[in-house]
């Protein structure tokens, strides 16, 4: 994450966000605390004064909470952040396009046939899409070769990941210009060589919710006590370390780890059911035990609860200095 040490300098650029929603509104602030001048764009009017006015209460959350990123002030940051209902303007002179359009393949299609026409011919014209390939919606485009998907983890100011998607036709140097962008936002950007359903995060998360799906639908567990498994077990340590250093520093290296446990490692892998229908007894039994853990009235809680954990897991990983290599 961006760190307060350093000057944050205002840049002359222009970034432009079309979708000021949940995710449009995160990609301002990461833009503008980075010193960038953001355009929010959004089809209807009352979407782009809603975000302003969001905007401004979260950054000044942020700040209390110690985690406003750069250093420029809140109102410097949000001074950097104006509304659009002209997209023609919006995006011309952007150097960076981000999309953020709810998900919907036919909607990114024609909104990315805007972007491409209005966009300058330097200009990276990013999506944030969740797991749509690029290619699904960019093949048509005059400016294809322009095209890319960065997509970011919700909460992306306390979540740093961005998974950078390009398609085939997508120019090297706009794939190194969006991984330059993220970590100079102070994001952490990963490479998906091949467009791939799901990504990476997703299909790593689908595995385990896959896993644990089937230890409560053949009765070795309750959807409590799976849950714990991660809270309590495999997630503490993956806040830290990835599943390949965990290998490497549980044995003495990677190999030997290999050595040791490959074997154990096929046995239990090849007895995974196959993937589950999420339907019938088991799904009954885990809504009724989440719904007994957490009523639906208790979500908007909770979800603060779990903002306010992540925060502070953001804010002990800055303090100990463990950011991603
Ligand atoms: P959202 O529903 O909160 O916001 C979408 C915004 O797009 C709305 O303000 C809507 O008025 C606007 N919009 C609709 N049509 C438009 C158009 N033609 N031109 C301009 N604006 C238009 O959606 P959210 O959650 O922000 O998601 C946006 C994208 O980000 C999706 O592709 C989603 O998959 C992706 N994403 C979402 C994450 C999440 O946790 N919500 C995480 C990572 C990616």
């Amino acid at each position: 994450m961006a760190s307060n040490s350093v000057k944050t300098t205002l840049k002359k650029e222009k970034i432009a966000i079309v979708g000021s929603g949940l995710i449009g509104r995160s990609w301002a602030m990461l833009f503008a605390g980075a010193g960038y001048n953001v355009v929010l764009y959004d089809i209807k009017d009352e979407q782009v004064t809603s975000a302003l006015s969001d905007i401004k209460i979260q950054l000044e959350a942020v700040k209390k909470s110690g985690m406003l990123r750069g250093t420029l002030s809140v109102n410097e940051q949000f001074n950097l952040i104006s509304g659009s209902n002209d997209l023609e303007k919006t995006i011309t002179g952007a150097k960076h396009i981000q999309e953020c359009v709810p998900e919907n393949l036919d909607l990114k299609k024609s909104v990315f046939k805007n972007l491409d026409k209005y966009a300058d011919e330097s200009a990276v014209i990013s999506s944030s899409t969740s797991c749509l390939a690029p290619s699904l919606f960019t093949e048509e485009l005059p400016k294809r070769e322009q095209c890319i998907v960065c997509h970011p983890v919700n909460p992306p100011y306390y979540v740093p990941l961005m998974e950078v998607i390009p398609s085939r036709w997508t120019q090297k140097n706009v794939v190194e210009r969006t991984k330059e962008l993220m970590t100079e936002i102070g994001q952490v950007p990963v490479l998906i060589k091949k467009e791939l359903p799901g990504f990476a995060l997703n299909r790593i998360q689908y595995a385990i919710i896959g896993e644990c799906w089937r230890l409560v639908q053949d009765g070795v567990m309750s959807a409590e006590d799976v849950d714990k498994v991660m809270t309590a077990g495999l997630g503490p340590r993956y806040a830290f370390l990835g599943p390949f250093e965990v290998m490497h520093l549980n044995a003495e290296g990677m190999q030997n780890y290999i050595d040791r446990y490959a074997s154990s490692m096929k046995s239990v892998s090849a007895d995974f059911g196959p993937v589950p229908t999420f339907d019938g007894a088991a799904l009954n039994e885990i809504v009724k035990d989440m719904n007994s853990q957490i009523p639906l009235d208790k979500l908007e809680e909770r979800h603060q609860w779990r903002d306010a954990r992540l925060l502070g897991l953001a804010k002990l990983k800055k303090d100990m200095d463990v950011e991603q290599k």
